[in-house]
């Protein structure tokens, strides 16, 4: 049996993929801030015959503290977490500022990441095959990263700002396995395809347009579960691994440079502490 840790886990492929741990017979700890939706995977857990196995922690992950919690709770409560999925997603038209000062993109699709693998990786350490699973998309180019105002202070776009939430978790993947050189942990960034899912978040007008399109044009959740599932069931050999939906993304290309990886590194710690 293993312990499977997913972020996003209470929509889209998050949930998805939550029940079919459910089925076969692993205990599944979702994350997410929405209760009613956390109480459906709850009642679905209950009709796979599976309530004893999953866990609903409702947080709000934009936050810092909270993420200190989850990681909290996780730890006292499972000794070893086998698979982490970070797949929180939500999207906002309009910049917001969290109540502890971060960017609201920036705080949850970044620093939440950050802070889940680092608390977690000692758990992830006691299982035999431990995979980090972001789904955030890999590849791109570096120049998307406004090193100069990361969180979007001036011009905020959303476009432009998830674009640069993809090439900040490929930069902590890069970072992460430097980190840890003798961890077990297969680190794995992939961009499963366009997924008609629960697409959260906040939109105006025009990106509610745009929205309802994708959810139109996205492919069915199963698609992308089983991509998703290729990569847990059969850890990639290396450390840090990428992929666009089938392909692979050379993980040692300009996208993934070492440098950048550690200057993020830095910037993160100093905005951390
Ligand atoms: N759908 C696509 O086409 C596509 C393509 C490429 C990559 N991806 C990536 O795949 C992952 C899953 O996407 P999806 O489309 O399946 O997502 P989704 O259906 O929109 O669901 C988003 C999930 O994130 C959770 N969430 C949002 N804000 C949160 C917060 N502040 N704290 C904790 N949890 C929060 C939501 O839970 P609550 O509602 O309970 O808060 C929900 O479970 C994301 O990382 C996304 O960027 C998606």
């Amino acid at each position: 049996m293993q312990t499977v840790v997913i972020t996003g886990g209470t929509d889209g492929m998050g949930k998805a993929l939550a029940l079919t741990y459910l089925r076969r017979g692993d205990q599944v700890v979702v994350v997410g801030t929405n209760a009613h939706k956390g109480q459906a995977v709850l009642d679905a857990a209950d009709t796979l015959g599976a309530a004893h196995c999953i866990e609903f922690i409702q947080a709000d992950l934009s936050l810092i503290a909270e993420n200190r919690r989850v990681v909290g709770r996780i730890t006292a409560t499972y000794p070893v977490v086998d698979v982490l999925v970070l797949g929180a997603r939500y999207y906002r038209a309009t910049r917001f500022v969290t109540s502890e000062g971060f960017e609201a993109n920036f705080a949850l699709f970044y620093l939440s990441r950050y802070l889940l693998g680092h608390g977690l990786v000692a758990h992830l350490d006691r299982a035999d095959a431990p995979v980090i699973l972001d789904l955030s998309g890999p590849g791109g180019d570096l120049a998307r990263i406004r090193w100069d105002d990361l969180q979007f202070a001036h011009g905020y776009h959303p476009d432009e700002v998830m674009g640069q939430c993809g090439k900040l978790s490929d930069l902590l993947g890069v970072s992460f396995t430097r980190r840890y050189p003798h961890s077990r942990v297969r680190y794995v960034l992939l961009h499963p395809g366009l997924t008609a899912t629960g697409f959260t978040g906040e939109y105006d007008t025009a990106s509610a347009e745009v929205v309802a399109r994708m959810r139109e044009q996205g492919q069915p959740v199963e698609v992308a579960l089983t991509r998703i599932l290729r990569h847990l069931d059969n850890p990639p050999a290396t450390p840090l691994s990428a992929f666009m939906q089938d392909d692979a993304v050379d993980t040692d290309g300009e996208p993934f440079d070492r440098a950048s990886a550690e200057r993020l590194s830095v910037i993160t710690a100093n905005l951390l502490h």
